[in-house]
């Protein structure tokens, strides 16, 4: 099987592209990536020979046409990912969310190639803290930020192309993930680094705010699942009950490093930040069979310090860019 990797050069991706290797003896794997300032080579290394890396945009139909002509599926990661360079420059967001994922497309329709689209629950918007309701395949969209409606205009595309054009895809919006190769400008890696640094995790506003965490190993799991079992046309939320506030999860990163849980600084909001994310991925469980292994957060946040702290060297060259960016903006 010849699999198409966008963006497997960055955390998700590159976690895919290892999984896919260890687990799948059959697949060839491509991966098409920019290697922006999120893609990082380093990710890649030991996946061994059934890997090749080719450095290009998904934007570029030239690029883009002749490795989707001889792939089976396209598993389209590649993005513009976080929210806050979003409110700073939503430029690269438009064309690499909108614009590439439109010439992918155009690309899987001509070849007719099977094709699979990452996406995020923040095309949703947010809920309340205390509403029962969790996001199912039903909500209405309503993104809040350049990022999620960049990738809320890239899931309807592919919902048009399947419709217009029987283009064979599927789509799944996930909760936030966490896990090894994230980039350090996420929230998670940003307060481990920032411990091992000994400087102290900053929290936005007053760190009220819920994210749905799911270990990248079940998210990538469940992207298998859906390639493999899912219909056709259909969009399957993917989430492992996490919810968790984000001083709950300072606080527990502080604790498993060995700190005082209340050597956190709160510093200014993210402008528009959406206040809680939740998943109900019934419709995952029920109808593709997919369970999270990952059920323990505490653990799973325990390995994921452990590889940090054991591999400074694939995060240290960002770590003094990320922070003087960051302290720019008062974060
Ligand atoms: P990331 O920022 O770590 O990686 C993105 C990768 O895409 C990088 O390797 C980058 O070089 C590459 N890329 C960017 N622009 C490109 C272009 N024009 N052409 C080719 N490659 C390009 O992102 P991630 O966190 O791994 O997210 C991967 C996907 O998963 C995204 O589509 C994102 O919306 C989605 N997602 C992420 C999360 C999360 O918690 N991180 C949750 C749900 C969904
Ligand atoms: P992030 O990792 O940027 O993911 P997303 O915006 O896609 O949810 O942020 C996760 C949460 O953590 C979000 O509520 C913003 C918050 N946050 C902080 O409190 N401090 C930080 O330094 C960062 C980067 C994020």
């Amino acid at each position: 099987m010849k699999i198409l990797v966008t963006g497997g050069a960055g955390f998700i991706g590159a976690n895919f592209v290892h999984q896919t290797v260890e687990e799948r003896p059959d697949a060839e794997v491509t991966v098409l990536d920019k290697l922006t300032y999120a893609g990082n080579r380093a990710s890649l290394a030991g996946s061994g020979d059934r890997v090749t890396l080719v450095q290009g945009d998904i934007a570029d139909a030239d690029t883009v046409d002749p490795l989707v002509a001889e792939s089976d599926i396209v598993v389209h990661f590649a993005a513009e990912s976080h929210n806050d360079n979003s409110l700073n420059d939503p430029s690269p967001f438009v064309r690499t969310n909108l614009v590439g994922t439109f010439t992918l497309l155009e690309a899987v329709r001509r070849h007719g190639v099977r094709y699979h689209h990452i996406s995020t629950d923040e095309v949703y918007g947010d809920l309340d803290l205390d509403d029962p309701q969790r996001f199912t395949e039903l909500t209405q969209y309503n993104p809040s930020s350049p990022y999620s409606s960049t990738k809320a205009g890239s899931d309807l595309l592919v919902r048009a192309w399947v419709r217009s054009f029987n283009v064979p895809a599927t789509i799944s919006n996930c909760s936030n993930n966490y896990g090894p190769y994230q980039h350090i400008e996420k929230f998670i890696p940003r307060q481990i680094t920032n411990v091992i640094d000994g400087i102290r995790p900053k929290l936005y506003g007053a760190g009220q705010n819920v994210r749905d965490w799911i270990h990248v190993r079940d998210h990538n799991r469940a992207v298998w699942t859906i390639i493999e079992r899912g219909r056709i046309g259909e969009t399957y939320l993917i989430g492992a009950d996490g919810e968790q506030n984000n001083k709950e999860v300072v606080e527990l990163i502080l604790e498993l490093m060995g700190r005082e849980a209340s050597e956190y600084d709160l510093v200014a909001d993210r402008p528009g930040h959406d206040l809680r994310y939740a998943i109900d991925s019934t419709r995952l469980r029920e109808e593709l069979g997919w369970r999270p292994e990952f059920r323990d957060f505490r653990s799973g946040l325990a390995d994921t310090i452990a590889w940090y702290e054991e591999n400074e060297s694939w995060w240290r060259p960002q770590k003094a860019a990320v922070e003087a960016a960051y302290a720019a903006q008062g974060q």
